[in-house]
C-alpha cells in the first residue's frame, strides 16, 4: 500500500518543486491550520482529521505548498492539545491513526506537505510516563525524566526557586500523589515539579538519555507515516541551568524574548545539540524531512544561531511580525534578518499571525503601538486602542502582498485569507485558554484568533461543522465565508490566490527566486515608501506611512488597492514587473 502511494506522491509533489533543485521549505508557503477551528466533519463543534481532509480542494485551490497542522495527540486539552498525553497516536476527539494516515496520503496526492507538530519541552501531566514518576520516590528514574526537586524553607514548603509560569504564577507545582498529604512518599517532604506553562504541562528534563531517546523515536514513528518535518513548540525552552538559580523579577512575558544573556531556561546553548541529533534524523530520510522552529529569542542572531549548518532548516521570524507598520521600520528589520539569516546559509521564515498571537488584521487596524519591537506574544495580544477594521484590512492586504513578495518561506495562519479579525468579545464563560484563568481573568488569553472559520454563508457554524462550533462565530462573518469571497474577486480571498499563483510563475519569486537577501535590492523612493527589486525585473512597493506614492514604471501585476492615475494610496502595495 504504501509503496503504491509513493509514486503517486513522488510525481505529485515533483510538479511543484521543478527540479527538486531548491529544497520546498526555503521558499514554501505553508497553511497552518488550527485542526480544533478549520473543519469539523462530525458535528461535535470541534475540528478533526476528517474535516481537513475534506478541505484539501481549497488549500490547492488557494494554492500553498505545505500545511502544518497544531498538535493532535490524545490530550487532555489543558492547552488546546499542547498538552500532550501520547505521541504517538490522535486524540479521538480529532480522529484516529488511520485517519491522520489517509489525509498525509491524500495531501501527499495532492502535491501538498504535511508538516507536524512536535510538543518537546513538556508532556500533560497525563502522560504515562509523568503518572509513573508521581508513582516513584524522589530520585528515581522516573523522576529523572522530568524537573523535581525539594521545596525550600522548612519543611520545604516554598517553591525550588522564583520561576514563573508564562500563564501566570508560579512555575512550580508541589507533589500531591500521596493522598493529598504532602509526603513525599519516602518519609521526606514531598518534592516540586517545574512547569513553565500550565501545571499540567511538566517540563521533561532534556539531560536524561531517556528523553532524548524518546523524541527520537516519536520523530521516526511521524517520519515513517510520511510526516515531511515538524513545527517545534517553544524550541527555545528545553534545556534548564541544572542549578535552577533564582530569577529575581516577578514576570515575564508569555512566549517573549528572554530578557538576559544565560537565562536559566530560555535559550540556552544545551538546545543546540539536541537538534543535531534531530538533524542527523531528518537527513536519512529520502527526501529528507525538515524542522521549523518556534523559538522566541532575544535577536535574529540568537536566533539564526539555531539554523547553522547541521540544526534546523527554518524558524519562525518574530520580528516581522512585532514591527509597527512604519516602512522604516519594516525595512530595518526585513533587512536584520534577511542578513543574520544569510551568515548561516538559511531562508527567512516570514509570518504575520498564528494561534498565539492577536490577528494581523486587528494589530494592523490599531494606532500604531509604541516599542513594540521588543514585544512578546502577550503584547502582541493586548489592546493598544480601539481597531479601525477598514484601516487594518488595506493594511493587511497590503501586508500579504509585501510578505510573498520578500526572499525565504512563509506560514499563513487559517482565516488570515479571509480577512478575519480578532474576536475580542467572546462571553467570558466560553473562554478556554488557560490564560484567561492563570492570570486571574486579567488576560483573556488567545481564544480570539481561534474562533472557528467560516466556510458558507449560512448554518449554525457557518459551514464549519453541521452544528455550532466549540467558539461562536461573530455576526457578519457569513459575508466573510469562504463562500462569499468565492464570488467576489476584489475579496482577501482572491487577492491571496492570485499573489500565490504569481508568485509560483514569477521568476523572480518562490522556488525560482533567490532566498537569499542578495535576492533583494531596496529602492529609496520617498519617506513612508517601502520598495525594492528583485531579479529579474519584479518590483515590490508598500506604503506604510505616505500619504500615496508614484508607481515605477512597469506594468502591474498585482495591486491590493485599485490603482488611480498610476499612483498608490496610503496603506496600499503593487507588484510589477519592471526593467
Ligand atoms: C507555544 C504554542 O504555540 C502555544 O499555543 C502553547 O501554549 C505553548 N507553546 C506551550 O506549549
Amino acid at each position: 500500500m504504501r509503496q503504491v502511494w509513493s509514486a503517486v506522491v513522488t510525481s505529485a509533489l515533483a510538479a511543484t518543486d521543478p527540479g527538486q533543485a531548491v529544497p520546498w521549505w526555503r521558499s514554501g508557503v505553508t497553511y497552518q491550520v488550527y485542526i480544533r477551528s478549520f473543519a469539523d466533519s462530525d458535528g461535535d463543534g470541534m475540528g478533526d482529521i476528517d474535516g481537513i481532509r475534506s478541505r484539501l480542494p481549497y488549500l490547492v485551490s488557494l494554492g500553498v505548498d505545505a500545511l502544518w497542522i497544531n498538535p493532535w495527540y490524545p490530550s487532555p486539552q489543558a492547552d488546546g492539545g499542547y498538552d500532550v498525553a501520547d505521541y504517538r497516536d490522535i486524540d479521538p476527539a480529532f480522529g484516529t491513526l488511520d485517519a491522520a494516515q489517509r489525509l498525509i496520503d491524500d495531501a501527499h496526492a495532492a502535491g501538498l506537505r504535511v508538516v507536524l507538530d512536535i510538543v518537546p519541552n513538556h508532556t500533560s501531566d497525563e502522560h504515562p510516563w509523568f503518572v509513573a514518576a508521581l508513582d516513584a520516590a524522589p530520585g528515581s528514574p522516573e523522576r529523572d525524566r522530568y524537573v523535581f526537586r525539594p521545596g525550600r524553607g522548612p519543611g520545604g514548603e516554598l517553591p525550588p526557586n522564583d520561576w514563573r509560569s508564562v500563564f501566570g504564577g508560579s512555575a512550580w507545582r508541589r507533589v500531591r500523589d500521596r493522598g493529598d498529604n504532602g509526603d513525599g512518599g519516602d518519609g521526606g517532604p514531598a518534592q516540586w515539579y517545574l512547569h513553565l506553562f500550565h501545571p499540567k504541562q511538566p517540563d521533561l528534563n532534556w539531560a536524561s538519555p531517556d528523553v532524548r531517546a524518546e523524541f527520537l523515536d516519536v520523530l521516526r514513528f511521524w517520519f515513517d507515516r510520511g510526516a515531511d518535518g515538524f513545527r517545534i513548540d517553544v524550541a527555545h525552552g528545553l534545556a534548564k541551568d541544572p542549578a535552577l538559580p533564582d530569577l529575581g523579577i516577578d514576570h515575564e512575558g508569555v512566549l517573549g524574548p528572554p530578557d538576559r544573556e544565560n537565562h536559566p531556561h530560555w535559550d540556552r546553548p544545551e538546545v543546540h545539540e539536541i537538534y543535531r541529533e534531530w538533524r542527523r534524523l531528518a537527513d536519512e530520510y529520502d527526501p529528507p524531512r525538515m524542522f521549523v522552529a518556534e523559538a522566541w529569542v532575544s535577536s535574529v542572531d540568537r536566533l539564526a544561531a539555531y539554523l547553522r549548518p547541521g540544526q534546523l532548516h527554518t524558524a519562525f521570524d518574530f520580528d516581522a511580525v512585532r514591527s509597527p507598520w512604519d516602512a522604516a521600520d519594516l525595512r530595518r528589520t526585513i533587512t536584520s534578518s534577511l542578513t543574520a539569516h544569510q551568515r548561516v546559509s538559511a531562508p527567512v521564515t516570514w509570518v504575520l499571525s498564528n494561534h498565539d498571537i492577536t490577528r494581523h488584521l486587528t494589530r494592523y487596524g490599531r494606532p500604531t503601538p509604541v516599542g513594540l519591537q521588543s514585544a512578546g506574544s502577550e503584547e502582541l495580544r493586548r489592546g493598544h486602542g480601539p481597531t479601525d477594521v477598514a484601516l487594518g484590512t488595506r493594511r493587511a492586504r497590503a501586508a500579504i502582498l509585501l510578505e510573498l513578495a520578500l526572499p525565504g518561506a512563509v506560514y499563513l495562519y487559517q482565516g488570515e485569507e479571509l480577512g478575519l479579525a480578532e474576536v475580542e468579545d467572546l462571553p467570558e464563560e466560553l473562554l478556554a485558554d488557560p490564560v484567561w484563568e492563570r492570570s486571574g481573568h486579567t488576560d483573556r488569553g488567545r481564544d480570539g484568533c481561534r474562533v472557528p472559520i467560516p466556510w458558507s454563508r449560512r448554518g449554525p457554524s457557518l459551514g464549519f461543522g453541521s452544528g455550532p462550533g466549540w467558539l461562536p462565530q461573530p455576526a457578519g462573518w457569513g459575508e466573510l465565508s469562504v463562500q462569499a469571497q468565492e464570488a467576489d474577486h476584489t475579496s482577501m480571498l482572491w487577492l491571496y490566490r492570485e499573489a500565490l499563483r504569481i508568485r509560483r510563475e514569477q521568476p523572480a519569486l518562490g522556488t525560482s527566486g533567490s532566498a537569499e537577501p542578495d535576492g533583494l535590492t531596496w529602492l529609496d523612493l520617498a519617506p513612508g515608501v517601502l520598495a525594492f527589486t528583485r531579479p529579474p525585473g519584479f518590483t515590490c512597493i508598500v506604503t506604510a506611512g505616505a500619504e500615496s506614492a508614484a508607481l515605477p514604471p512597469g506594468r502591474v501585476l498585482l495591486s491590493s488597492v485599485p490603482l488611480t492615475d498610476g499612483r498608490l494610496r496610503a496603506d496600499a502595495a503593487a507588484w510589477l514587473v519592471t526593467g
